[in-house]
């Protein structure tokens, strides 16, 4: 089941984005480091009016939180080389790793494009960090394609 976040959530979600960091330290540690996360942030984001955080739960009893997305509405800035369009960016995905392949980011990624579709939104858009093949598996099978390709080489 798809629904809105709750703020009773919190930390169900917590959980889920420490997965998301390890992740994300793993692939790209000059970047990414696992920290704590706090409450101010997660109340940010669930107040934001451009945007909204959707969790999945299993089919069990207490129906615990085992997904969570957070997408945002970009619009393109006033710029006369850059075609106006209004996006949705999904900021943050994940689905915890022992629920995984049951279909339930398939069915958040769903929601999140309806909720953008109905907000004038586009197109969908979002980043995956290189080496992240089970996400880019998971977004080539819902027919996402590779838009750019961002460079860097450390210094020294
Ligand atoms: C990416 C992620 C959210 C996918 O969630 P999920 O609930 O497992 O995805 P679904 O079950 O809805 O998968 C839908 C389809 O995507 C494809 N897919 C998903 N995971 C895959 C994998 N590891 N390898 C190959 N294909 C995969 C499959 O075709 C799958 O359908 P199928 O199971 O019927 O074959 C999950 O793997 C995750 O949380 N990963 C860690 C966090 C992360 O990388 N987030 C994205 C950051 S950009």
């Amino acid at each position: 089941m798809i629904r809105r976040a709750r703020h009773e959530d919190w930390g169900a979600v917590r959980d889920l984005l420490r997965e998301l960091d390890e992740l994300h330290a793993g692939l790209a540690p000059r970047y990414f480091r696992a920290a704590a996360r706090e409450t101010r942030e997660w109340q940010q984001l669930l107040a934001a009016d451009d945007g909204v955080v959707l969790v999945s739960t299993d089919d069990g009893p207490g129906a615990a939180v085992t997904g969570a997305l957070s997408i945002r509405i970009y619009d393109t800035p006033p710029d006369p080389a850059m075609v106006p369009r209004r996006r949705g960016h999904v900021e943050m995905l994940v689905v915890k790793a022992a629920h995984r392949r049951r279909g339930q980011g398939r069915a958040l990624m769903a929601e999140a494009a309806a909720w953008a579709r109905a907000r004038g939104a586009v197109e969908m858009v979002l980043t995956v960090w290189s080496g992240n093949r089970e996400a880019e598996a998971f977004y080539q099978r819902l027919g996402y394609g590779v838009l750019s390709r961002v460079l860097a080489m450390p210094l020294g």
